[in-house]
């Protein structure tokens, strides 16, 4: 038998596991087959696992998971960041609504990471859809950076700019102050001028339904590259996914644990599902996520569940088969369709399960 050659040596499997430090690697050595006798030679490395990537319409890569930052208050979020970047995250999603993208930014710089290896997300504020590079010339300065990989439009929204708040204007009868003057074409042509003037390499949306997608499509130059939606077992948006992808749109996910406290985890079937797979409910439903060619975007500002979610989701998505997908899909439709994310517009965004008008 020949020795192979141990720089070029791939394991013909690879096998995660668990540091004593708790953190979950994937280990790469010599194939479980073996002989005793030449296993000595080879050294088993520990890798950081790295998010598969997604094409998008524009040819770009981008990470499957990020690193959602919402809801992440100012004094955690460097931390927070910082951390998801040492542990291999390469995607970070923010937004100018937010709050807290000047610590997003510090951040960043306290990884280390160079910038070029990190994929940037952020997103136009309502109160800025007539002036969409005031915003994105804010974001840039918050964060740091001259330019973002992907700049979604946040909610098809436009607010009143001249209002009684910066960020969320409200009408005497307390109500939030739309624009209805504005058009969300008009916004999206600005969006595509920020790619040509190179402040942004993609574009996209956020919380567009087929009816708002359906305001911009047919004039856009441009398709937007992702539609980023509140999506989990419980919120699946089955119809909305399939005309995603028949016009080539891919969609990411918000809130995929059901956001605050993630209700989600306490699902039985998906409890029953991670106990059969060894793997923990994040990683379900994540994975789930992930093997459905959805852009994963959990939120935390946790060291361990940071690490542990980058790992899980990469781990539950190829150890889920056919059954638990098709088990997961279904939850909604069996009872339990359910939102966790609806701000109170007074515009009908067109979504189903979203409630009515008041
Ligand atoms: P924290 O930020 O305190 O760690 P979502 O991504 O759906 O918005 O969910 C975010 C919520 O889920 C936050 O409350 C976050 O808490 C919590 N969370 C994130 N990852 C995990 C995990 N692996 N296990 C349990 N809770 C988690």
């Amino acid at each position: 038998m020949s020795i192979p050659d141990n720089r070029n040596f791939k394991a013909d499997k690879s096998m995660t596991g668990t540091a004593n430090n708790g953190k979950r690697l994937i280990l790469d050595g010599p194939p479980p087959d073996l002989p005793a006798s030449y296993r000595c030679i080879f050294s088993v490395t520990l890798k950081m696992s790295a998010a598969p990537k997604i094409k998008l319409n524009n040819g770009m890569e981008i990470p499957a998971i990020g690193l959602g930052t919402w809801q992440s208050k100012p004094e955690e979020v460097v931390a927070a960041v910082s951390h998801a970047l040492k542990e291999g995250y390469r995607h970070i999603d923010c937004a100018w609504g937010y709050g807290n993208e000047k610590d997003v930014g510090e951040g960043i710089r306290q990884s280390g990471i160079p910038r070029s290896d990190i994929w940037i997300t952020s997103k136009l504020w309502g109160t800025y859809h007539s002036r969409v590079e005031e915003c994105l010339d804010q974001t840039l300065s918050n964060l740091g950076t001259d330019y973002l990989d992907l700049y979604l439009i946040h909610w098809p929204v436009p607010l009143n700019p001249n209002g009684n708040h910066p960020v969320f204007p409200t009408l005497p009868n307390g109500k939030r102050d739309v624009d209805h003057s504005w058009k969300l074409s008009d916004t999206w042509k600005q969006m595509e001028e920020m790619v040509t003037k190179g402040k942004v390499k993609a574009i996209g949306i956020s919380n567009f339904s087929v009816k708002k997608m359906e305001e911009i499509l047919p004039t856009a130059t441009i398709i937007p590259a992702t539609n980023q939606l509140e999506l989990h077992p419980y919120n699946p948006q089955h119809e909305l996914l399939a005309y995603l992808k028949d016009k080539g749109i891919v969609p990411q996910a918000y809130s995929p644990l059901g956001s605050t406290g993630s209700p989600l985890l306490k699902d039985e079937v998906i409890l029953g599902i991670a106990q059969e797979h060894s793997i923990e409910a994040a990683d379900v439903v994540l994975g789930w996520l992930v093997a459905k060619h959805i852009i994963a975007l959990p939120k935390s500002v946790t060291p361990t569940r940071i690490t542990a979610n980058l790992n899980g989701a990469i781990a539950g998505s190829s150890k889920l088969d056919k059954d638990d997908i098709a088990k997961i899909d279904g939850l909604a439709a069996a009872g339990k369709q359910k939102r966790f994310i609806m701000p109170p517009w007074p515009v009908d965004l067109g979504f189903d399960n979203w409630p009515p008008l008041v």
